[in-house]
């Protein structure tokens, strides 16, 4: 599957390809206030990051850049990956790495969009993701955007060098009926 040109409100949808590329990515990408309870732990190049985003292109991913409407602005992206065909799940991902756009509610209208665009045209059945618990501002979207905690992993991650439990939360289609 491929992501395609979505808009909401005040933000455009696109799929993350090399025009993506920029200095200010590679910055959110080692800025440890981004990274803090990500997977990715920041050393990145420009020439990484090029790499990183031709091996995207080369993939049937649901990988978007998150732009605001007006300017074009890059905001952050939004991936929905793994997608297991058979059940109809998919995993959730979410960097908004422009740290001055922050408490704007970006983050929250993105969500949404993609989440109903994933329920409604392609018709998934579940979407499920992982968060630090220590994860405030995520752990809060999550919640407000209908994200229920499923489990707890008890110290899950270490990242530098101190244990953290992570929540597994997931939201249904409520358009699938899921009773027995
Ligand atoms: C987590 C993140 C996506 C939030 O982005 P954002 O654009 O600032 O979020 P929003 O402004 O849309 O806020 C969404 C909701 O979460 C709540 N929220 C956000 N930050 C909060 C905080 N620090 N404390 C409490 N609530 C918070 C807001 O109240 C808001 O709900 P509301 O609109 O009903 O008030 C962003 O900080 C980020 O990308 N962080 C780094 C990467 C990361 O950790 N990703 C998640 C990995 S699991």
């Amino acid at each position: 599957m491929k992501a395609i040109i979505l808009e909401s409100d005040r933000l455009i949808y696109k799929p993350l390809s090399i025009e993506h590329l920029s200095h200010d990515y590679v910055e959110w990408l080692n800025d440890p206030e981004v990274y803090q309870y990500m997977e990715t732990r920041g050393n990145y190049t420009l020439e990484k990051l090029e790499d990183f985003l031709n091996k995207v292109k080369r993939k049937d991913i649901l990988f978007w850049g998150v732009h605001l409407k007006d300017s074009l602005l890059h905001l952050g992206n939004i991936k929905i990956d793994p997608v297991n065909d058979r059940h109809g799940t998919a995993e959730y991902g979410i960097m908004m790495g422009r740290k001055s756009e922050w408490g704007k509610g970006y983050a929250k209208e993105a969500s949404l969009t993609i989440i109903d665009y994933c329920f409604n045209i392609i018709e998934l059945r579940k979407i499920t993701l992982g968060v630090i618990t220590n994860n405030i501002s995520a752990v809060e979207l999550y919640k407000k955007i209908g994200f229920k905690t499923e489990g707890i992993l008890l110290k899950q991650c270490i990242y530098d060098g101190v244990y953290h439990d992570a929540l597994r939360m997931a939201i249904f289609n409520p358009k699938i009926h899921h009773d027995e």
